[in-house]
């Protein structure tokens, strides 16, 4: 048998990244959280002072850029990042540059090859529509917009981070809207994929939730 290949995609904090890291550490298969690297590169287009609105230079950095994850942890031409690419700066800008088509080619590549070599549970907008559109499993986790923006901001103030609920839902729709209207792969649900709507849901409920589907797939 091939490499399992779980897909898990859906909307701003639907628990995607909390939920694919758990179902991997069960699986014992690697982890691939796919924002990270749009993270990463909006990470460099900021550092490096390039113009949001510059296409061009973005995509030459893109092509200059070797971002890989490694046991979960994001590099930059070798370099361990971590907290930095979760800036509200980064936040901010991401989805304007993950909407131009060169630089996802170039980042999917990156995905794909991962894929190619190891079993894998990658999260991400649109890992079960463009990037593994063959995935044995796919889900689409979501949650009602409050809930999400909820979560989110819980977690901003955990970090200390100064920001206010109205903030936070406002950035999570925008992101939306940008994601699931762009042109090339944008967010939306695979015609093969499974909804796990987790309002009300806790982690546990939802990991286990995932993992009968999980189950119930594999053993056909
Ligand atoms: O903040 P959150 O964890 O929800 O987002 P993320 O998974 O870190 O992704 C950040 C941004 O990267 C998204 O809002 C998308 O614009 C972009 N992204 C994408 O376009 N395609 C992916 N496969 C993953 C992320
Ligand atoms: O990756 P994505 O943006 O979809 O969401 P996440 O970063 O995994 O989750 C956002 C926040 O919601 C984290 O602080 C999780 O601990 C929390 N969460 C939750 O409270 N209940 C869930 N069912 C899933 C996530």
């Amino acid at each position: 048998m091939g490499n399992l290949q779980i897909a898990i995609d859906g909307p701003a904090g639907a628990g995607k990244s909390t939920i694919a890291k758990k179902l991997a550490e069960g699986l014992n298969i690697t982890y691939i959280d796919t924002g990270a690297m749009y993270r990463a590169l909006t990470y460099k287009v900021l550092k490096e002072n390039i113009e949001i609105n510059c296409k061009e230079k973005i995509i030459q950095l893109a092509e200059t850029t070797n971002i890989t994850i490694v046991h979960g942890d994001v590099y930059i031409d070798n370099q361990l990042v971590k907290d930095e690419i979760r800036s509200q700066e980064v936040t901010k800008y991401v989805s304007h540059i993950a909407q131009i088509a060169e630089v996802r080619k170039i980042l999917v590549g990156f995905q794909k090859k991962i894929a190619e070599q190891h079993s894998v549970v990658m999260d991400g907008r649109d890992i079960g529509t463009y990037v593994l559109p063959n995935a044995d499993i796919k889900i689409f986790l979501t949650a009602s917009i409050e809930e999400r923006a909820h979560r989110r901001y819980t977690e901003l103030l955990h970090k200390q981070q100064q920001v206010s609920f109205a903030d936070v839902i406002d950035s999570i729709k925008e992101r939306d809207k940008i994601d699931t209207e762009r042109e090339f792969a944008p967010l939306v649900k695979a015609a093969d994929a499974v909804v796990v709507d987790t309002t009300g849901l806790d982690i546990e409920a939802v990991v286990e939730k995932i993992q009968q589907i999980i189950a119930k797939k594999l053993q056909n």
